[in-house]
């Protein structure tokens, strides 16, 4: 098969790791790729978000399969798109139709769909601009802190925690406002969980799915969990609390009400389904569902994928999913992200890659990089995740520590406590 992987991050380079061990596969692209995706098929540098081009692309090289990496692109109709046209509507896609990727693109949608098949999730209500004062005074009777989530897509940025009742209503008018574009001008208003998150991962046909390897994702820029969000500073899969008890219940509280949900609502669903959940004390509950893959989870839960992921990918494309198994990596695998001076905030690029010819035992996947004249350098905010495996969290971090030590760029930081809340 001729495969076409799109995106540029950690996620895409531990997708097309894996893709390319597969004896399914002939030939391997990936847009636009990165340093890392270079060494494994080749970097095409398309505009992904042009789905014109990418069909004239996937047509002059006789792809038979792509693979959505981010998600703006399903919530944009990148599947809908290839299935209008007659001469790109049977290329196999894993990614969900843009109705499917509400479950995404719009977190009223998400938490409705949630509330009507009885799937644990934060009390919530959803308000705009012209209902403002019946959102505050809903805040009235929260507790806080508050959550203030933006409707759409904003980047990761769209969820507001705030303690002050007057902030949450200044920045719920922000939000009104335009402070996150179309994506806030409807708000979802909802009762703060506490506990600790994990997230949880199907691969579905829409009818059967596949459970994936769970992971836990390390979202604060500083240690124990402090400072801004940023996309993701390491991970560990998979997650002790993750009993095989606890993932039962989460299978049939949680994934089984979803699919049939879906089945329910005639959303025929592709790809991958991310759980983004929270333990309030063995209990589960929804925080937000992704159509995609995670990242940097992408970067532990695939190295634990021990069969061929490219077939997996036919049976979610071809709906004969309940015909394949999964194998399972029992070792534990962790990522640390190096990431650049700055980030979440600004941060530069082009800064010098060195040390990574000494990692061993890693596998380096590359986040946020590019080779200009020879010379890998820094190209984002996430610029490398160290994957490694071991017995345990502990023995696998121990080697990602140990290499990412070996690496070098200008600015470079990263966590050290990546794991520190599960002993
Ligand atoms: P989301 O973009 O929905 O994943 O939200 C970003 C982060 O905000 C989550 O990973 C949680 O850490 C936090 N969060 C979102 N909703 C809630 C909630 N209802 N209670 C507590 N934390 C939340
Ligand atoms: N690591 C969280 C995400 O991919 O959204």
């Amino acid at each position: 098969m001729n495969v076409l992987i799109l995106g540029s991050g950690g996620r895409e380079h531990a997708l097309s790791w894996k893709i390319s061990q597969s004896n399914l596969l002939k030939e391997l692209y990936i847009a636009p790729g990165n340093a890392g995706t270079t060494e494994l098929g080749r970097n095409i540098p398309l505009d992904i978000s042009d789905f014109e081009a990418v069909g004239v692309f996937s047509l002059e090289k006789k792809i038979n399969m792509i693979v959505v990496g981010p998600e703006n692109l399903l919530v944009m109709g990148f599947v809908d798109f290839f299935k209008s046209h007659d001469h790109l509507k049977d290329i196999l896609i894993v990614g969900p139709d843009r109705e499917s990727a509400m479950l995404e693109g719009s977190k009223d949608f998400a938490k409705q769909f949630m509330q009507k098949y009885d799937i644990p999730t934060a009390a919530f209500k959803s308000f705009d601009k012209d209902t403002f004062s019946e959102a505050k005074s809903f805040l009235r009777n929260m507790n806080p802190p508050y959550v203030l989530k933006a409707d759409g897509l904003a980047a990761g940025k769209g969820v507001l925690i705030l303690n002050d009742l007057d902030q949450a209503y200044y920045q719920l008018s922000e939000m009104f406002d335009g402070k996150f574009g179309e994506a806030g001008k409807k708000v979802v208003i909802e009762e703060f969980l506490s506990g600790i998150e994990l997230s949880v991962f199907v691969l579905t046909d829409g009818k059967s799915y596949i459970l994936l390897p769970e992971a836990k994702d390390y979202k604060r820029i500083g240690e124990a969990d402090t400072g801004l969000n940023t996309g993701g500073m390491g991970a560990v899969s998979p997650v002790p609390f993750a009993s095989s008890d606890f993932m039962e219940k989460v299978e049939t509280g949680i994934i089984k009400p979803t699919l049939r949900g879906l089945q329910e609502e005639g959303i025929d669903f592709h790809g991958f389904i991310f759980f983004g959940l929270i333990n309030v004390n063995g209990n589960s509950y929804v925080i937000e569902y992704n159509v995609r893959m995670g990242d940097p989870e992408a970067e532990v839960v695939i190295p634990r994928i021990k069969s061929d992921l490219l077939e997996l990918f036919v049976g979610v494309c071809e709906g004969n999913l309940c015909e394949k198994k999964i194998e399972i990596e029992n070792r534990t695998v962790t990522t640390v992200m190096l990431v650049s001076g700055g980030y979440p905030g600004s941060y530069n690029k082009g800064m010098i890659i060195s040390g990574i010819k000494k990692v061993n035992d890693s596998i380096v996947f590359h986040a946020g990089t590019r080779i200009d004249s020879g010379k890998l350098l820094t190209n984002g905010g996430r610029v490398l995740a160290v994957s490694s495996y071991g017995n345990n969290f502990q023995d696998a971090l121990e080697v990602s520590y140990a290499n990412a030590d070996k690496i070098h760029f200008e600015g470079m930081y990263f966590r050290k406590d990546i794991g520190f809340d599960l002993s």
